[in-house]
């Protein structure tokens, strides 16, 4: 038998994927497990069924990775698969229907206002910006309802500057969340369950170069400094992975994600998004935890395969 690891896709991280993708690879091959690296491409059908693997590991993000439906796609063919269920992917990967299943489970989530594109349009967009500001203040955060990346999200420090964020946003998706921005400390707690027992990795503290943990900030090596553990005080570094617990629990999830968070001056934390296909890039978050951990990543790979074996 042998393994996929799914990465590619059409979705605007296809590239990240890529590499993430190659990274898991590389990283079970050094376990001597039989993989290979399939692009979400038009013969994937085809070919899971011709030489069905013992299991897949879906590195897939955007849209058909972490909505659930290539997910779907691998329940119905029967193929075991490391990672949440179609149904908690669905959730989680719409960002505002995240922040109310969290918030009902008692975590702190920027207030916000989602707005799709067309509503947006219909209720007058002058005016929809002038309440979005009255209502919920500056600086605002505004990205789309389901992406991921940074992509198509900005900063808005001015009223002037939200018509701008939000063309920026509707160009990489149909519905808009601007946030309430929460200055404080950014950080990502990454969560791996071991039979069955969901178990959150050191906080990754966030430094990006011009303060936006932006697609550049992300992905070229340097651009961003990472400190761990999180410069935080131990009270609140308990509650930032206490809150990634919550969120992997809360959301149903199964086997990994990553949450992000930011902690407050006062060290409240609140949380932003959560990650069902978190990013395995040299320079991404879960594999650095991993390593902070003293774990390896191809045996955190292979020992989430093996469960779903
Ligand atoms: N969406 C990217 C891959 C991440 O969250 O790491
Ligand atoms: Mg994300």
């Amino acid at each position: 038998g042998h393994v996929v690891v799914l990465a590619g896709g059409l979705s605007y991280e296809r590239e990240v994927s890529l590499r993430s993708g190659r990274r898991v690879t590389e990283a079970l091959r050094s376990r001597d497990i039989p993989v290979e690296l399939r692009d979400a491409d038009a013969t994937l059908l085809d070919s899971l069924t011709d030489d069905p693997p013992d299991a897949v590991f879906p590195v897939l993000h955007g849209a058909a990775g972490e909505d659930g439906s290539i997910r779907d796609v691998l329940e119905l063919l029967g193929i075991p698969y490391v990672g949440a269920r179609p149904d908690a992917c669905r959730v989680a990967w719409d960002k505002p229907t995240a922040k109310s299943v969290v918030r009902q489970a008692g975590l702190s989530t920027p207030d916000s206002v989602a707005l799709p594109k067309e509503v947006f349009h219909d209720l007058g967009a002058a005016s929809v910006l002038d309440h979005i500001v009255r209502g919920l203040g500056l600086p605002l955060f505004v990205k789309p309802t389901r992406g991921g990346s940074a992509l198509g999200a900005s900063v808005v420090h001015e009223a002037a500057e939200l018509s701008a964020a939000m063309v920026g946003c509707f160009a990489y998706g149909d519905a808009a969340l601007v946030e309430r921005y929460i200055a404080g400390t950014e950080v990502s707690v990454s969560v791996i369950e071991r039979d069955g027992v969901p178990t959150a990795l050191p906080a990754v503290e966030i430094v990006a170069p011009s303060g936006l943990y932006d697609y550049t900030a992300r992905y070229d090596a340097g651009d961003t400094e990472f400190i761990t553990p999180a410069r935080l005080t131990p009270e609140a570094a308990a509650r930032a992975t206490a809150a990634a617990v919550t969120a992997h629990r809360a959301l149903g999830l199964r086997d990994l994600s990553r949450t992000d968070l930011i902690v407050d001056p006062d060290g409240d934390v609140h949380f932003l998004e959560v990650n069902v296909a978190p990013g395995m890039t040299e320079t991404s978050l879960l594999p650095r935890a991993i390593s902070v951990a003293g774990l390896d990543l191809g045996e955190v790979a292979q020992s989430l395969l093996l469960a779903r074996l």
